[in-house]
């Protein structure tokens, strides 16, 4: 497959396939060293976890690879909601968790983890790279990363965003395609005014910025990454692909749903996390609908739902969970992360040479 210096030399990899991090399960220090021992690069996914865990996720990657890799992160502020958003958000979850045999909801005094401290972690650690969604670094922000040598990636889904990320001084700007699995990255605009697909973004934001743009969202195989590349990215960010390798830990549960994918649609909602993703439709998702609006953001619905999908994994309900999946499901492989970009690059290379 043919090197791209660019990304190559920045980045210090041998191949463009970066293996996006995962919140929630998937992502793991084995499944990100596997990515970077195989010329890739791996990620672990940072944003619902305790600065100790960040700490210790990088330290178990690195003792699995020598080799670069990526923690990634969510920019949020510290939530203080009305109690009457979180009594409305309560109320209509309560049905859900009445169905699951579920006590009534106690108190929550802590939605999310403390950005502040999560990032005093990520700096002391000193990953290769540093990705970021839901929002945007200060130039001071990044200037730290970089008297630590961290290079910076910001998500976009629009030019606007990729035009931010390049200002406050990133190194490269991830472009997340409408197709993508799971979260949003959006940030300045509505989500609904956000969904731009891949085939689109990918162009307009290579005309908007000068730094590298790495493309995400569907892209699956070597057809992907060739399309990708003539589109002018310089590497592409793999989510949903990654999901059935055994080195991820994704749950039993949604790996059989992500296996039989194809046959099912996706949506963009908010109703698990209050924040917009894409996922497989279920009976969580539809029952949630028409409330769609009256959800609370993340992460204060992320963590009333918590428990739900927690319980609903314990009782065998997947209708019940949040199965993040991106458009390109239906072309998952179950083969270990390693193979997988070999795969990958060398269908590239042959995609490319036709
Ligand atoms: C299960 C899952 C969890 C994700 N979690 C994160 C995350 O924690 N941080 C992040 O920046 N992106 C996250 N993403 C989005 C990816 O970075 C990327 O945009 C997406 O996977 C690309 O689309 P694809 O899944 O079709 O490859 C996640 C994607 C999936 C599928």
């Amino acid at each position: 497959m043919p090197h791209d210096s660019r990304l190559a030399g920045l980045l210090g990899i041998e191949l463009p396939i970066l293996q996006a991090p995962m919140a929630g399960g998937p992502s793991t220090p084995k499944l990100a060293a596997s990515v970077s021992n195989a010329g890739g690069m791996g990620s672990l996914a940072g944003g619902m976890s305790s600065p100790d865990r960040i700490r210790e996720e990088i330290a178990a990657t690195r003792r699995l690879t020598e080799r670069p890799f990526a923690m990634n992160l969510f920019v949020l502020e510290t939530p203080h909601p009305a109690p009457e958003v979180v009594e409305h958000a309560v109320k209509l979850l309560q049905p859900l968790r009445d169905e699951l045999g579920l006590p009534p909801q106690p108190p929550i005094t802590k939605f999310c983890e403390s950005f502040d401290e999560q990032f005093e972690a990520l700096l002391e650690s000193e990953p290769a790279v540093a990705s970021f969604t839901f929002g945007i670094l200060s130039e001071s922000q990044v200037e730290a990363l970089h008297r630590r040598r961290i290079l910076v990636s910001g998500t976009a889904t629009t030019v606007a965003e990729a035009r931010a990320w390049q200002a406050v001084g990133a190194d490269m700007v991830c472009a997340q395609g409408a197709d993508a699995g799971a979260h949003r990255g959006t940030f300045l605009d509505s989500y609904e005014n956000s969904l731009i697909g891949t085939m689109a973004l990918i162009p307009l934001v290579c005309d908007a910025v000068k730094i590298p743009v790495i493309a995400a969202g569907g892209i699956m195989d070597g057809r992907g990454i060739a399309a990708a590349r003539m589109l002018g990215a310089f590497g592409v960010q793999m989510g949903t692909a990654f999901m059935l390798c055994p080195e991820a830990g994704t749950s039993q549960l949604w790996r059989d749903a992500l296996r039989n994918g194809a046959e099912h649609p996706t949506r963009v909602s908010r109703v698990y996390s209050g924040r917009a993703a894409r996922g497989l439709v279920n009976e969580f998702m539809l029952r949630l609908s028409p409330h769609e609006h009256e959800i609370a953001p993340y992460p204060i619905q992320n963590a009333l739902s918590g428990p739900i999908r927690r319980a609903a994994a314990q009782a065998n309900r997947p209708e019940f969970l949040s199965l993040w999946a991106g458009q390109g499901v239906g072309l998952c492989r179950e083969v270990p992360a390693g193979e997988l970009v070999r795969i990958l690059a060398r269908e590239t290379q042959e995609m490319l040479e036709t």
